[in-house]
């Protein structure tokens, strides 16, 4: 499916690179033509329709798409309220929505004449997916990951070092995704003239979050025309997405912002619990301030730095969110939900085996609250949702805690 632009993508960011009082450039003056120059090439990228007619080919050839949009039937039976339907973003190659927006960077990369990609990673999906588009686009690969992390996801750090990717890990701070992101960042600010950063999330400066909205949004508008044809043309009454920074939350919710009888449903990780430092909810408990290069809202402590998260899913241990869903709190077009990691790894446990879908811990969210929600609505609504991710990464993780004395029986 080739891009097609929305009229709420042809609004924003307007042209300061902001959506509302949200976006915009807060990175050090001296990166400013980095910035300027990566936004011109995109923009001129972003009308041709060869370029987006390449990119269409090799997501169908490496990457598998478009993914299905999958009934989950013995689910909804049990639930006995609202159909729950899913997009497959699991069935993606590397097995996460991450490599949607890291072949975009890849061919962007290519096309602007850079040899490398450098990233962040939190669970390590969006390193394993850009380790791998930069081998198929003959590009150097070096990917930053807190040593909490490393430690974490050790299978996915094997797949970027045999994908030729270079992992840098980042032992300071609470040395997850955030601590990362900053090292992605210094590296990218050192190495821009003949490196480009491929961001992990719709985040950062201007013109990040655009871009990668825009090569994720493939998600919504396949999601959106598989589901009329499933339906006879009906769309489903509610969508639903797990947010970290929010890139698969953006572009399912791509396929449905101009329609306003779509409600759309912002998943974050309540983690152990809603105190501060527990959590990693920055829709439900952040305030305006700045992270990561942009305006938005943030997770922070009392003296305005960035707080302390935790989440059992790593890629959602994040305390900021791009500019595009703050502003989409601020104009109630979001509705924000939360889910805790015990709920989440039950979530987990019930989908593998009622369904023969093993989710990402992360995706896990976003289909607790699904299963929330169809208790609550009748049997005549129907549910999307974004599986972001397959959950092979979690499974040690997840049958350890079930069995080494956690609360959980599966
Ligand atoms: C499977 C999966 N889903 C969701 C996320 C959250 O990121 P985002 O909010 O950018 O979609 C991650 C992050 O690593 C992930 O790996």
């Amino acid at each position: 499916m080739s891009h097609s632009t929305s009229t709420h993508a042809s609004r924003f960011p307007d042209a300061n690179g902001y959506y509302g009082d949200f976006g915009g450039n807060h990175w050090p003056p001296h990166l400013g033509p980095v910035l300027e120059e990566l936004t011109a090439a995109y923009e001129e990228l972003r009308s041709s329709p060869d370029f987006w007619h390449e990119l269409d080919k090799a997501r169908a050839g490496l990457q598998g798409r478009p993914t299905p949009v999958h009934h989950l039937e013995n689910i909804s039976d049990q639930v006995g309220g609202a159909r729950i339907h899913v997009k497959r973003e699991d069935l993606n190659h590397t097995g996460a929505h991450k490599i949607n927006h890291c072949v975009g960077f890849a061919l962007l990369a290519r096309k602007m004449g850079k040899r490398k990609l450098i990233a962040e990673t939190g669970a390590g999906q969006h390193g394993v997916a850009l380790a791998s588009a930069a081998a198929r686009f003959g590009l150097e690969c070096e990917v930053h990951m807190g040593a909490v992390d490393v430690d974490k996801v050790n299978t996915n750090v094997s797949l970027m070092r045999l994908l030729g990717a270079r992992v840098v890990p980042v032992a300071s701070g609470q040395s997850t995704l955030k601590e990362a992101g900053d090292s992605a960042l210094q590296a990218y600010t050192e190495q821009h003239a003949h490196a480009l950063y491929a961001i992990g999330s719709a985040i950062g400066p201007h013109p990040f979050p655009m871009i990668v909205r825009d090569f994720q949004s493939v998600v919504g508008h396949e999601a959106r025309a598989q589901f009329l044809s499933i339906t006879g043309g009906t769309l489903p009454d509610h969508v639903v997405a797990c947010v970290a920074g929010g890139s698969n939350a953006i572009g399912v919710y791509s396929g449905f912002l101009d329609d306003p009888e779509v409600a759309l449903h912002a998943v974050e990780p309540l983690g152990r619990s809603g105190q501060p430092g527990q959590h990693a909810a920055t829709l439900t408990f952040g305030r305006p301030g700045i992270l990561h290069g942009a305006r938005s809202v943030v997770l922070q402590e009392d003296d305005g730095g960035p707080a302390s998260v935790m989440s059992i899913a790593s890629g959602l241990a994040y305390p900021g969110v791009g500019p595009e869903m703050a502003m989409l709190r601020e104009s109630g077009r979001l509705s924000i939900d939360t889910v805790s990691d015990e709920e989440a790894v039950t979530t987990f446990l019930r989908v593998a085996r009622s369904e023969g879908i093993i989710p990402a811990l992360e995706s896990s969210h976003a289909l607790a609250f699904a299963i929330r929600l169809a208790g609550d609505r009748p049997p005549t609504e129907r549910i999307l949702v974004n599986l972001s991710g397959r959950g092979d990464k979690d499974v040690d993780f997840v049958l350890a805690r079930r069995d080494g004395g956690g609360p959980l029986r599966g």
